[in-house]
């Protein structure tokens, strides 16, 4: 027996830093993370107090598989108070977490040889599950001019039958306003491909609220999920929103391809949908954590970094430093224990050159970890010593 070609995709980098970060953790030194793309907040109060007092109740069988209906009626009236939008409940399905919603979206809208647009630098696993599906990624390169999203003329040179889009965008946390939205939905549409919006990362937004491509054209498909805003990663939950001649060819992929979404995951993102107060407290720490990363790398010499308008990343560039960009991160934690994660995971090309700091976690590791960089800045001459890897 041999695996499929298509089953040759590649690994996370990102695993190998959290190995090393992990050994440097049980040899007694404090890492500080800056690699993790997760909250270190806990899941809603309202979401763990319904899943403590359900869990002795009901035998928590399968579910419908397009989710539980009270869910997908809290999540169109999530639409409304985010958006002012009136999105049918029906056009709403329940996954596990975002990376089910994207095997549901790739292999309802598109046949295994198809074209797919995805933005480079852009969340690694978009390639790899494309790949695994038979279908080809194509990375079109963005420029920090244009804030690391695609426009319009960055796409027309591609033959495409599918273009994603994310904003804010991981790795940058950059996104794209109404106008430039509004123009690739057009354009898609003109040029009959079909549109992809990741939207897991909206609620977390700084100056400006984050664009749903829903408020532009209901022909397309938001992904979404409970893991950042709402702080439930583990508990792999999300959704999609599709249009309405779409769902019953969504629905019976979810049916015969996970049954139902977990449905204990189901009742606390019920609950959690009640939390939106609680969960705008770790928004302001990210704010703060944004402003303090802003100055601090500034002041550690960093100078080439496209300020985020979401999420909680910083992209930046290190190329003027003449070291490359998993180098560099070894070293990082080699010297100050302190993880982050190298550019090659989201992009093939110029990865090299770019790094990307998570500021997730709480306010005074970020402070620690700004400390950290400026040390470690300071005493390295920005040449090339030796060649320093995770092992
Ligand atoms: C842009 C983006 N989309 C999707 C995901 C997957 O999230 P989940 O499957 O937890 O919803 C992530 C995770 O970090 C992400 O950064």
């Amino acid at each position: 027996m041999k695996p499929s070609e298509r089953s040759q995709v590649d690994s996370f980098i990102v695993m190998d830093i959290m190995e090393a970060a992990k050994a440097a953790e049980a040899k007694g030194h404090r890492v500080i993370h800056m690699e993790v793309g997760q909250p270190s907040t806990y899941a809603p109060i309202k979401a763990r107090k319904a899943v403590k007092d359900l869990i002795d109740k009901s035998p928590m069988g399968y579910t419908v598989a397009r989710g539980i209906p009270e869910l997908r009626h809290g999540i169109s009236k999530l639409y409304l108070d985010w958006y002012g939008l009136e999105i049918d409940a029906d056009r709403i399905i329940i996954t596990s977490g975002s990376s089910a919603g994207f095997l549901l979206a790739f292999t309802a809208l598109f046949d295994a040889g198809a074209y797919v647009g995805i933005a480079s630098p852009g969340y690694p696993s978009y390639r790899q599950i494309l790949k695994a599906l038979s279908l080809n990624p194509v990375g079109i390169p963005t420029s920090p001019q244009a804030g690391h999203q695609l426009r319009v003329e960055d796409v027309m040179p591609y033959r495409l039958n599918g273009l994603l889009v994310a904003s804010p965008s991981n790795p940058t946390g950059t996104m794209l306003d109404y106008e430039s939205l509004k123009s690739l939905a057009t354009f898609t549409k003109k040029s009959s491909i079909s549109l992809i919006s990741d939207e897991i990362y909206h609620g977390i937004e700084y100056e400006k609220k984050a664009v749903s491509v829903l408020e532009l054209t209901d022909r397309a498909y938001v992904i979404n999920s409970f893991s950042k805003f709402f702080s439930m990663t583990g508990w792999r939950i999300g959704w999609l929103v599709v249009p309405p001649d779409h769902v019953r060819t969504v629905e019976c992929l979810a049916q015969n391809m996970f049954i139902c979404p977990p449905h204990i995951s189901q009742v606390a993102a019920l609950a959690a949908l009640d939390s939106q107060e609680e969960m705008k407290n770790n928004i302001k720490t990210y704010a703060n954590n944004r402003r303090l990363m802003l100055d601090g790398l500034l002041a550690a010499g960093f100078t080439k970094i496209t300020p985020p308008d979401g999420a909680f990343y910083m992209y930046v560039d290190i190329g003027e430093f003449g070291i490359d960009s998993y180098e560099f991160s070894a070293l990082l934690l080699k010297k100050e224990n302190v993880a982050i994660t190298p550019g090659l995971d989201f992009d093939l090309e110029r990865g090299s050159q770019t790094v990307r700091m998570s500021y997730a976690q709480k306010t005074l590791d970020i402070v620690e970890g700004l400390r950290r960089l400026k040390s470690f800045m300071d005493s390295y001459s920005y040449k090339k010593t030796s060649s320093e890897n995770f092992n």
